[in-house]
């Protein structure tokens, strides 16, 4: 794709400081700022790099080396500061997806309009980028639900961003980076989806399937089945398509499928258990927490206990922001470093003299402490499912 060629649309009050390449106003018309906008950016700067959301600073969550944030009194815009080799290219290109979607007329497409602007912070220049802030739930767990709960209004969404992501090569494609715009369904009954972090484009197949390194789910697995077709369908009209990359899409379409019938089952799970906003307390009863026959079943009691403390708090403490499921998805930390009384347990077992003989199978996971102890958890219908569990810890849906 040909680079476009462009300079970046400042205005200061009104009056612009800066010459605007014609073409750019045509793509982007950026964000006005004013002179005072600037000033107040440049004095949370300090705020903002020490991570403190205080002098009415709100932070997103971003890349660690990122900082995305917005100002009490700017209420309409969104700063980026993006590590300095990288705003150049991550400005070009929502440039060049605005030209995109305007040559094929993908307009339930949104790119925020934005501007590049400079603060100075101890005496360092830095280029920052304002971004028109748009109606969004900004977790991506909410988005994933709002994928689900406004799936009728998105098909032809989808479709356009297929096409969007085979003629640019956007593959960081993740519910949190392409959010369904509030209130935006039309008269044809579609809703909008806004793309808010267009800075990877890498190949069209990532953002299409997904991929492995660096972990991306791609568009197939953020959508339902029939969305899924869609998508492929798109997929075959616009890309050299191969039997490989076929099989590649029939294999990740699949890895949906299942999921999706997680989904569903979690769905059932939660209506059977009344659970409707997520902080939802876990209460058991004595009597249910039984290892009678377990050696050390006192020891498994106390930990059962503490798992349960440990949930419960966990899913108080969480943001009402994210989905239900989002705030019920647990990580029970089992590393050395993590000075949690899990670590042992994760590796100790009742039933062994020598508790250290620690290895990775299933067979020994299931009699670990922990293993015993959540097994019951999710047997007495407490914790939906164990995601995941490794080295590092437990990932359990509760
Ligand atoms: N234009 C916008 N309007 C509203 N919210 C936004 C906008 N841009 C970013 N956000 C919020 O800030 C979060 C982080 O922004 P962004 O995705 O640009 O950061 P990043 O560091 O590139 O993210 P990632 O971790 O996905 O690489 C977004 O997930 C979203 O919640
Ligand atoms: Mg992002």
């Amino acid at each position: 794709m040909n680079k476009i060629d462009f300079f970046t649309p400042i205005q200061y009050d009104g009056q612009e400081k800066s010459i605007k390449h014609p073409s750019v106003v045509l793509l982007n018309n950026g964000v006005t700022l004013t002179e005072s906008t600037v000033q107040k950016v440049q004095s949370v700067m300090s705020s903002v790099f020490k991570m403190e959301e205080n002098n009415g600073v709100k932070l997103y969550s971003s890349q660690p080396t990122h900082r995305i944030f917005s100002i009490n009194s700017e209420p309409n815009l969104i700063f980026k500061y993006v590590q300095e080799n990288e705003v150049e290219e991550r400005y070009n290109r929502m440039v060049i997806a605005k030209t995109v979607c305007k040559t094929h007329d993908l307009g339930l497409l949104v790119i925020p309009d934005a501007s590049k602007f400079e603060v100075e912070h101890q005496g360092k220049k830095y280029t920052l980028i304002a971004e028109e802030k748009v109606e969004i739930k900004p977790e991506g767990s909410a988005q994933e639900q709002c994928y689900e709960d406004y799936a009728d209004s998105l098909n032809e969404t989808i479709r356009q961003l297929a096409v969007f992501i085979c003629k640019t090569g956007f593959s960081d494609m993740e519910w949190r980076n392409a959010p369904v715009v509030e209130n935006s369904l039309d008269g044809n009954g579609n809703r909008k989806i806004a793309l808010i972090d267009l800075e990877e484009m890498s190949t069209a197949e990532k953002g299409l399937f997904g991929g492995a390194r660096p972990p991306r789910r791609g568009l197939v697995n953020c959508v339902n089945e029939e969305q899924g077709k869609i998508v492929v369908k798109e997929a075959k009209k616009h890309l050299s398509w191969s039997s490989s990359l076929g099989e590649f899409a029939e294999f990740r379409q699949n890895v949906r499928k299942r999921e999706l019938k997680d989904v569903a089952l979690l769905r059932d799970f939660y209506s059977t258990h009344n659970i409707q906003n997520g902080d939802e307390q876990i209460v058991t009863k004595t009597k249910e927490l039984d290892f009678s026959g377990y050696p050390k079943s006192e020891k498994l009691y106390k930990l059962a206990i503490g798992l349960i403390d440990e949930i419960n708090q966990r899913t108080k403490g969480s943001s009402s922001e994210k989905s239900v499921k989002g705030r019920r998805y647990i990580y029970i930390n089992t590393n050395i470093t993590a000075d949690t009384l899990f670590y042992t347990k994760d590796r100790m077992c009742p039933n062994r003299k020598l508790s250290w003989d620690y290895d990775t199978t299933e067979e020994y996971r299931n009699n670990t402490y922990l293993g015993i102890v959540v097994k019951k958890l999710v047997d007495l219908g407490h914790i939906s499912k164990i995601i995941k569990r490794n080295g590092h810890g437990y990932f359990l849906q509760a």
